[in-house]
């Protein structure tokens, strides 16, 4: 008898340098502006996806526990866009395991989009290339586009209008990029979000004042930071990065009502690494839809700098540096 096809991949997440915040679809998942990224080399997720003919729905586990509410419905969501393309009807499990802590702007999201991509494409035999993974892993989390690369990367927007939106959005791998720095991410805390980044983002694009005015820096500074990591220019990586995420936070600090993802404890590391930068070392800030601090600075510094951050804030730190792309972790078993 044939074995119902199984996949199983794995994806690290990716912090923007240049973010993404803000829809102009939100069925298709399509940007107001390109984004660009640095995929990790820490918190995997694996993820297996196995079909189950004589299933009447599909189940979803995460961490060993059955998935409801909202990550079901984003999941089963997602297997519906790819049976759409693979014209099946077949129920699947999907069965994901974490180690990156989930909800707390560690970018969870995108190593799990990015890989429940992968499997399921696997899963229900459907032949994508690196590019058309980008594209479909956009459809469960914009930011999962950017895993399925690895090392930096660019998710492009696509331009407003275009014939075909889904196509012209996709992420594509920065082959220039020359610089060997790390991340630090500071795990203040590690607790579910608040509000989930997709309901911030909705209520910054509709209501902020400031949006429209982060919305055209960032383009600017999606070339800019190209050019930057071209040239192996760190201090204009690092100052590029920092200003457009305090941008990014200002922009829902103002929105209607309020979203401050930032505590007491952000706010120290922040001015901390500011400190050490008047010190002479070569550190930058980076924050997403969560209070942990992650923070830039060359390789060779990482373990210091880590160490520092942890004294200071009595968490723990992980010093992550370029990762690799999304991959499968067996074939499709038939
Ligand atoms: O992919 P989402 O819907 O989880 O949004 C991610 C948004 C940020 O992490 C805040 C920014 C980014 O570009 O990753």
């Amino acid at each position: 008898m044939r074995a119902a096809p199984a996949a199983t991949a794995v994806a690290h997440p990716n912090i923007a340098l240049v973010k993404y915040w803000g829809k102009r679809d939100e069925g298709l998942v399509l940007p107001l502006a390109d984004s660009l990224s640095l995929t990790l080399d820490v918190f995997p997720t694996t993820t297996s996806v196995q079909l189950c003919p004589t299933a009447t729905r599909d189940t979803v586990v995460v961490d060993g526990r059955p998935a409801t509410g909202e990550t079901l419905r984003r999941v089963v969501g997602f297997l519906d866009v790819v049976r759409a393309r693979a014209r099946r009807r077949e129920p699947a499990r999907v069965d994901t395991r974490n180690t990156v802590p989930v909800g707390a702007g560690l970018a969870s999201s995108a190593a799990g989009f990015a890989a429940l991509a992968l499997a399921a494409a696997n899963a229900y035999e459907v032949t994508l290339d690196p590019t058309a993974l980008s594209r479909l892993a956009r459809r469960g989390s914009g930011s999962a586009a950017r895993s399925v690369f690895g090392g930096f990367v660019q998710w492009h927007a696509g331009p407003p209008g275009a014939d075909d939106a889904d196509l012209a959005s996709y992420a594509e791998p920065l082959d220039d990029a020359r610089l060997d720095l790390a991340m630090v991410a500071v795990l203040l805390r590690t607790g579910p979000k608040p509000v989930s980044s997709r309901e911030a983002m909705r209520r910054t694009v509709a209501t902020s004042p400031l949006f429209p005015g982060w919305l055209a820096a960032t383009r600017t500074e999606v070339t800019a930071m190209r050019t930057a990591l071209a040239a192996g220019d760190l201090a204009t990586v690092g100052a590029i990065a920092e200003r457009n995420a305090f941008g990014m936070h200002a922009t829902m600090r103002t929105a209607v009502p309020p979203v401050d993802y930032l505590t007491h404890a952000s706010h120290q590391v922040l001015d901390h690494v500011r400190l050490m930068r008047d010190r002479g070392e070569r550190t930058w800030s980076t924050m997403d839809a969560g209070p942990n601090v992650k923070v830039l600075c060359p390789a060779a510094d990482a373990q210091r700098i880590a160490a520092e951050l942890g004294e200071i804030t009595g968490c723990p730190t992980v010093a992550a540096r370029p990762g690799p792309g999304a991959t499968m972790t067996t074939g499709t078993c038939s």
